[in-house]
Order: C-alpha cells, then structure tokens, then sequence
C-alpha cells in the first residue's frame, strides 16, 4: 500500500461552501454563532494585522484578548473598550511558559476560547550564507517555535474547555512559507516549518473536536514589517546587482513599499470565521496567488517529468507487514 497515510484529509479537493451551507451555519449552534460573543485571542496585536484584527473584533462586537510584548501600544484601545470586551496581556511568544500562562487569563476572564489568531512574527533579512545561528534563532524562536505553542495550547482548549469543543486556529503565514524567496532564506525556513507542522497538526484532528485550522499565506502588506525586519549585510559573494537577491533587497528596503493593504486584508481572514469548511490554505494578495500556483504547477511538472525514477524502487522480497 502507498505511504499516505496522514496526506489524505488535508488534500483531498477543497469544496466551497454553498449558499445553503452558509445559511446553515449561521444557525447553527457551534461556538462562533452562538449568542455569546466568541472569544478571540491575538498574538502580536501591538502594529500590523494584529492590531488590524484587534480593532476589527471589537467593532465587530467580540471579545479580544489582544496579546503583545508591550502592553502600553494599546493603551487607547483599553481607554476606548470595557475589560469585558477588551483584555491586555504582556505576551513574548519566546517564552514558552508564558503562553499557557496567558491562555490561562484569558480563559479565567471570558470561560472559552474561540478563534486564535497566530499571528506574531518577525523577519530577517539575509541570504544562507549571510547569517549565522545566533542571528536567526531568535526570529526562528518567535515565528516557529513560538507559532507552535501557541497552536497546542490553542487545541488543547478548544478541544478540553470549550463547551461544546471547537474553535478556529488561523495561522499567520507567508508566501515565503510556500516559495522560497531570495535573501529571506531564514524567513522563509520558519514559515516553511510552520505550514508543515500546521498541515499535519490539521490531518491530526478528529472531526468531533471541531477544530477549524488555515494557514494564511500572507503576499506583501503594508505594515511595520519592513521596518522590525532585522537587515544584514550581503554576503560578499552576492553584491553582483544583477543577482536576484539584490533586487530583494531593494525591494525590502527599510519602508519597503507594499502592494497590498493589511486593514482591507484582515476582513478577509476575519470572513474565515464565518466559513463551515474553510480551507487549510488561503493565500491571500494576488502575488502570493500567484506565487502559490506558480509553485503548485512546478511541482506538478517536476513530480510528472520524473514519475518513472519511482517505478521499481520496491524491495525485491517484501518484509511482512507488523
Ligand atoms: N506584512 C507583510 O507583508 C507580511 C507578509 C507575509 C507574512 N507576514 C506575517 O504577518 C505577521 C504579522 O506581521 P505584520 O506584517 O503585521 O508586521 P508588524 O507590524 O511588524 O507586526 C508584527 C507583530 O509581531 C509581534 N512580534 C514579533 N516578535 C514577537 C514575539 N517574540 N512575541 C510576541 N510578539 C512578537 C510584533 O510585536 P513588537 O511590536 O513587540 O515587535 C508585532 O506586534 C507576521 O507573522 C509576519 O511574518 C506579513
């Protein structure tokens, strides 16, 4: 039998919800339209799409448990909202025995949890053979790591908390996550790692638990990326202007200008919610659209091209199965 087990649930043919459904789910009693507003608990709310979906939650009438290493960047929003709409805590999602700790407040003020949005991150801009360990490793720490945790923690109260089971894991990704990008080779590794582990954390769920996973495949937002981003200078091999790391990096100048913008983005992941079936990728911004296809297509050609150096690679006398 082929090896595929696991690979099954995540990729069998994503169908888009109908109308009927959507109907459906609207009355339907799972946490996120039952009258109780849901819960959400945000990552990375200080700037960016955490603080885009902060706002957007509690405009919208939910509660926010909105999470941050400096508390005092949403200091107007605590003036603005009750605590029983709006709850700050000090979060480094680097520190693995805060996350529980803050998941914990969360559900002591609001008894549930109902979308987590994995979203604090940062990057690093550097070819491989720019960096060195001690130089990647904190990012890797928050956008992998850190993404990680959260995520367990976000199962484990969906699945044991919240009554009935259930809730929405939306995970802030890249479209560096699915192509490796030229002078973001770090980066990219920790969103790379992300997706594989969200994938297969995805294939691990049981139906009953009613947990709800996408990654976000984030193009090119404005937003203070471009700014936290740390800057390291080209390895001496790669200063040749005509080598595509180099137009990276003039892309991803210190105010990088991006296409896309980030408030108008985050209602489209905010509407993620509101879907039955959403799907496990949502590449968002047409140029992570098209860098998604571009990437499914050469797969496929490549995987077609190369199928027959698969043919007779069984072992000749086949072990009995345990
Ligand atoms: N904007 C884009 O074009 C783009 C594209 C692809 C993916 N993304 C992803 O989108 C997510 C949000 O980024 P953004 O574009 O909104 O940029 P941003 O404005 O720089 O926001 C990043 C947020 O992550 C927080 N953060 C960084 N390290 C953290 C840590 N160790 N613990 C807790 N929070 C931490 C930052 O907090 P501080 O203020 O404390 O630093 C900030 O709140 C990231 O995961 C990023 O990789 C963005």
């Amino acid at each position: 039998m082929p090896y595929t087990v696991g690979l099954e649930e995540p990729f069998a043919p994503y169908k888009a919800p109908s109308q009927e459904n959507l109907t459906a789910l609207r009355l339907s009693i799972t946490p996120m339209n039952s009258p109780a507003p849901p819960v959400w608990f945000i990552t990375g709310s200080s700037s960016g799409f955490g603080r885009h979906m902060t706002e957007l939650v509690l405009q919208n009438g939910g509660i926010a448990v909105a999470t941050l290493r400096s508390p005092s960047a949403l200091s107007d929003l605590a003036a603005r909202y009750p605590s029983s709409q709006l709850l700050v805590l000090p979060l480094d999602v680097r520190q693995p025995e805060a996350i529980p700790t803050a998941f914990a407040e969360a559900l002591a003020a609001f008894g549930r949890i109902n979308v987590v949005f994995n979203n604090a991150g940062c990057g690093v801009l550097s070819e491989a053979e720019g960096s060195t360990d001690d130089v990647v490793r904190p990012m890797f720490d928050a956008n992998f790591w850190g993404a990680a945790r959260v995520s367990r923690e976000a199962v484990r109260v969906f699945r044991e908390v919240n009554q009935p089971a259930g809730g929405r894991l939306l995970q802030v990704s890249s479209m560096g996550g699915v192509q490796g990008l030229s002078a973001l080779s770090y980066y990219c590794a920790s969103k790379c790692a992300i997706e594989g582990f969200t994938e297969a954390l995805a294939a691990e769920m049981r139906p009953e638990w009613d947990v709800k996973v996408t990654l976000i495949e984030l193009g090119g937002f404005h937003t203070n990326a471009g700014r936290n981003m740390v800057r390291l200078p080209p390895h001496p091999a790669y200063v040749d202007p005509v080598l595509k790391q180099a137009t990276a990096r003039s892309y991803l100048q210190v105010n990088p200008w991006m296409p896309g913008d980030a408030a108008k983005a985050t209602a489209k992941i905010y509407k993620l919610t509101e879907l039955p079936d959403p799907p496990l990728h949502l590449p968002l911004g047409k140029d992570a659209q098209e860098a998604v296809k571009r990437k499914a297509q050469s797969l496929l050609a490549m995987a077609e091209s190369f199928s027959s150096w698969s043919e007779g690679l069984e072992l000749d006398v086949p072990l009995d199965r345990p």
